[in-house]
């Protein structure tokens, strides 16, 4: 389905491309070696402290190191990258796969970028069945009243999902195509089709959570989440709703599912023409204090690009030009390339109320380091 983006750009771009990915390579290159297996989350003062194997290894953004290694594994075919990589996904992530009330609807984002990775680049057959395994969990998290996919596992949120959930279904589109079997991807459908009654509003921003009854399915509400407020707009959960609802469309050719990501990606790029690129946490947070979240423009950018592989050739452009806007913006205004520190993305926020604000945050880099390679044809296609 599509043109390829690598296929979509200028001389220029292209050249610009592949400057930004030597610094990325150069970067990861020695990230790897400090690295290795130890699972990094967030840097301070240029260095990844804490090693999420040790401290939180069920932790939702695991699977980004492992991607950004199989990324580069893509790349350059070295095995210096896919070595850390299969490690961390027999060592702390088959600890977290025997956990079972640990695992949540995260078990795409945790294991598609790792054993998935694995099975799709070197068809290694364990690391296919880890894929099966946890996809299994996903689908029998799906609640048959209301047609969603519950997202954590806390008493009293049972009937609840969020629009995060939409990078987490692929793992179920990628299941029916491995197996034949048609459930896995009727269940994601399902709740994509949930997701965008409830989620998606008319003026394309997002509702990050939505609660229904888990007996009945019927509406609840749909509170606060990361953002500001209830009816708020959180940047990270529009963009996973564009690149979310693109990949639902690349996954079923059901073209509501495209018109979503379109709805999405239109109302994003009209908030953040307002910030040069830079996504603010919540586009409806109060004027002072300006606070940023630059893993929403890489995210939405890898989205952007996805749209701009999934269009008729007319509408190509608008998504092209508006992913290079906010990778030239993030790359620009936002990131270390100094190999001697940790983390390139640094103005990252994980929520606007009691969070980590401005600071280098992992899966940031994923996104930019998959945008980068996709405009390059070099990216491997993990969702
Ligand atoms: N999926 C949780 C987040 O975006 O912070």
């Amino acid at each position: 389905m599509g043109a390829s983006i690598s296929d979509q750009l200028t001389p220029e771009d292209a050249r610009w491309a592949a400057e930004i990915a030597a610094k990325l390579e150069t970067k990861f290159a020695a990230e790897r070696d400090r690295e290795g297996s130890k699972i990094p989350y967030i840097a301070e003062s240029g260095r990844y402290e804490e090693d999420m194997a040790e401290t939180f290894p069920g932790w939702w953004t695991n699977g980004f190191w492992p991607g950004i290694l199989w990324q580069m594994f893509a790349a350059t075919g070295e095995e210096s990258y896919s070595e850390p990589a299969r490690r961390i996904e027999r060592t702390t992530l088959d600890g977290v796969i025997s956990a079972y009330e640990k695992l949540d609807h995260d078990v795409g984002f945790l294991w598609l970028l790792s054993a998935v990775a694995d099975w799709r680049l070197t068809h290694n057959e364990s690391s296919r069945v880890r894929g099966l395994h946890v996809a299994t969990v996903l689908a029998g998290r799906f609640n048959s009243a209301g047609r969603f996919i519950r997202a954590w596992n806390e008493l009293g949120r049972e009937g609840w999902a969020i629009v995060d959930s939409m990078m987490n279904i692929p793992l179920l589109f990628w299941a029916s195509e491995e197996t034949g079997d048609p459930r896995f991807a009727e269940i994601a459908r399902q709740h994509a089709d949930t997701m965008l009654a409830n989620v998606v509003r008319p003026d394309g921003s997002c509702n990050h959570i939505v609660c229904f009854d888990p007996l009945t399915g019927e509406f609840q509400e749909a509170p606060a989440g990361q953002g500001y407020a209830a009816g708020s707009s959180w940047s990270r959960g529009q963009s996973w709703g564009i690149f979310g609802f693109a990949r639902a469309y690349r996954h079923t050719g059901d073209e509501r599912y495209l018109d979503a990501a379109k709805r999405v990606a239109h109302y994003f790029c009209s908030q953040v023409a307002l910030t040069g690129g830079i996504a603010l946490i919540d586009f409806r947070q109060p004027a002072e204090p300006k606070l940023f979240d630059a893993i929403a423009s890489c995210v939405a950018a890898d989205g952007l690009i996805e749209l701009a592989e999934l269009v008729p050739e007319a509408e190509r452009g608008f998504y092209r030009s508006w992913a290079l806007l906010i990778l030239h913006a993030v790359t620009e205004k936002a990131c270390d390339f100094d190999p001697g520190h940790d983390g390139v993305v640094q103005l990252c926020s994980d929520k606007y109320h009691d969070g980590r604000i401005h600071v280098p945050i992992i899966y940031a880099d994923y996104f930019l380091l998959e945008s980068i390679l996709r405009l390059q044809g070099r990216a491997a296609d993990l969702w």
